[in-house]
């Protein structure tokens, strides 16, 4: 049996083309846009919808400045404020990235994002990451809308605060839509956070975080090879915020760092590069009951962490760097002495550095003494926890498992359908069910026979992780969790989890009253685009 891994890959294909970025050439993509369905009617039951913020998003072309010499093309959501208060929506100049959204929960929002993407040929339609909204107001990939379309969204947000995000989600072409720039945050408000005393204003900071490839004109590099969709997208330069070497000034105060993994399939494991730990305060879906500390934190594509970082007692002139740490295991195990052979390291690809790799990220640069009155509060929002006994299928858990056949991930042996749901991919609204996500092994496959880490999502359900459990069956999964477990944040609430390979997450997850159809599926956005997501439904 032959094996490969992301280098040998290419060698042996002599897939190194690499397509360029921006404007048409994003149509050299091979799929077919799919046909956009008309927007549904979300007030089919004839009552007026009445927004407290009204918007309208546009994905349009843009460019920006990023590197010395050519300014890169760039796709971005132009965001306005028709009606309701005209700072919930704020532009990141000089950035690809947002704008970002800010709205209270119980508000009700209508968004009218139109695709303008000219000259692209391609669908698309924003999904809102953790939101538990309608189906229909989802951005289900079936209701992608063409170039010069229009989709309507009004949904109320019933969601507890926390940093959420919007993002493209057609099918097969969300990875590239990402890549181009498409992204923002929703940062979400309620009462129960204000009563928390954090940092705010200048001291509330999003920090988002997302690779990329260049090419020798500065645009951004996409090639969507067979490699690159079977292991995902790496790039080689790192961004935060949209931008490179990112160093931001900072007084001597305690700072509230929000934090999104907006990458296609890197995963980071965040430390601060003095050895000081990271303080954790809040998950994908909010606070946490109780601020917690750890030696560094995992964040994989997808997942949001809110961090206290605490620089009341830093000099002026001091740097505090943000780095990912190097880890192992997620990708490229089962080499040599595993016993199914393969694999063997990580490795690069079109130009891209490999996954696990150290990485600096952004440089926070003590630049003014500043008295602080805030202290790291000892509570924060309680959560209420699930519990397992109360799950209505407590005894047979349904299961997930993810394996690869013949080059393409899968969910349960099946790809992905727009239309179908299966029969165990159907739930009653309201109630709580466990879910195993199980990371498998692929016999004979000649890539990462092992598995693959892969960050789990499940829209329309907000979920708590209940246990992990790593197969014993092949050590080589136990040396790479060694590296990345103590960064596995668990106590809050997440909608993403990171599953290493060889791993079982169990999940507890109550679903809404919000009857319809949506999608669970891997957040490496190459797989996702190939198929490794499956439509579930939610009945009444
Ligand atoms: Cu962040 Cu299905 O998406
Ligand atoms: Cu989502
Ligand atoms: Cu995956």
């Amino acid at each position: 049996m032959r094996m490969f891994n992301r280098r040998n890959f290419l060698q042996l294909t002599g897939l190194t083309a690499t397509a360029v970025l921006g404007g048409p050439a994003l149509a050299a993509c091979s799929t077919p846009p799919l046909p956009g369905l008309a927007p549904t009617d979300p007030q089919a039951d004839g009552s007026a919808f009445k927004p407290d913020l009204d918007l309208i998003l546009k994905a349009t072309a843009s460019e920006v400045a990023l590197l010395p010499g050519s300014a890169t093309r760039v796709w971005t959501y132009a965001g306005s404020v028709v009606s309701g208060d005209p700072d919930a929506v704020q532009a990141i100049p000089g950035s690809y990235l947002g704008p970002i959204i800010r709205v209270r929960r119980g508000q009700k929002v209508r968004v009218t994002f139109t695709n303008d993407l000219p000259g692209s040929g391609q669908a698309s339609i924003i999904h809102w990451h953790g939101l538990q909204v309608p189906a229909a107001m989802d951005g289900h990939p079936r209701d992608a809308v063409q170039p010069g379309q229009s989709f309507v969204y009004e949904f109320e947000v019933t969601d507890r605060a926390g940093t959420y995000w919007f993002h493209p989600h057609p099918h097969r072409l969300t990875a590239q839509q990402v890549v181009a720039g498409l992204a923002g945050l929703f940062i979400v408000s309620d009462d129960e956070a204000d009563r928390v005393t954090l940092p705010s204003g200048d001291y509330d900071l999003p920090v988002v975080i997302q690779d990329r490839v260049f090419d020798g004109d500065n645009q951004f590099a996409y090639s969507p090879d067979m490699m690159t969709a079977m292991m995902g997208y790496l790039g080689n330069r790192l961004l935060v915020n949209g931008q490179p070497d990112l160093s931001l000034p900072v007084a001597t105060r305690a700072y509230r760092l929000r934090m999104l993994n907006g990458s296609n399939s890197r995963i980071y494991k965040l430390a601060w590069s003095d050895g000081t730990p990271l303080t954790v305060i809040g998950t994908d879906d909010g606070l946490l009951d109780a601020p917690i500390d750890r030696p560094y934190v995992m964040l994989s594509p997808g997942e949001r962490l809110e961090v206290w970082a605490d620089l009341r007692n830093r000099a002026v002139g001091d740097e505090l760097r943000l780095i990912s740490q190097a880890f192992t295991g997620a990708e490229g195990i089962g080499s040599a002495g595993g016993m199914m052979g393969g694999g063997m390291m990580g490795g690069m690809m079109s130009g891209g550095a490999a996954q696990g790799i150290e990485l600096q990220l952004a440089t926070l640069r003590v630049e003014r003494q500043e008295a602080e009155t805030l202290s790291l509060p000892t509570a924060l929002t309680p959560i209420t926890r699930h519990r397992l006994a109360d799950a209505v299928n407590a005894d047979a858990p349904r299961r997930v498992v993810i394996t690869q056949r013949n080059m393409t991930w899968k969910l349960n042996g099946r790809d992905f359908d727009m239309m179908a749901v299966a029969d165990d991919e159907k739930v009653k609204a309201g109630t709580l069910e466990v879910w195993e996500i199980v990371n498998d092994v692929n016999p004979g496959e000649m890539m990462d026979p092992l598995g693959m880490a892969h960050p789990f999502h499940f829209h329309g359900v907000q979920f708590q992780v209940v246990s992990r459990s790593l197969s014993t069956d092949y050590p080589d999964f136990a040396t790479g969790y060694a590296t990345v477990s103590e960064g596995l944040v668990d106590e809050g609430w997440k909608d993403t989890v990171l599953v290493m390979p060889g791993e079982t997450v169990q999940l507890l997850m109550r679903f809404p009253n919000n009857p319809g159809v949506y999608v669970y599926h891997c957040h490496n956005l190459e797989h996702a685009d190939n198929g490794m997501m499956r439509n579930y439904a939610i009945e009444a």
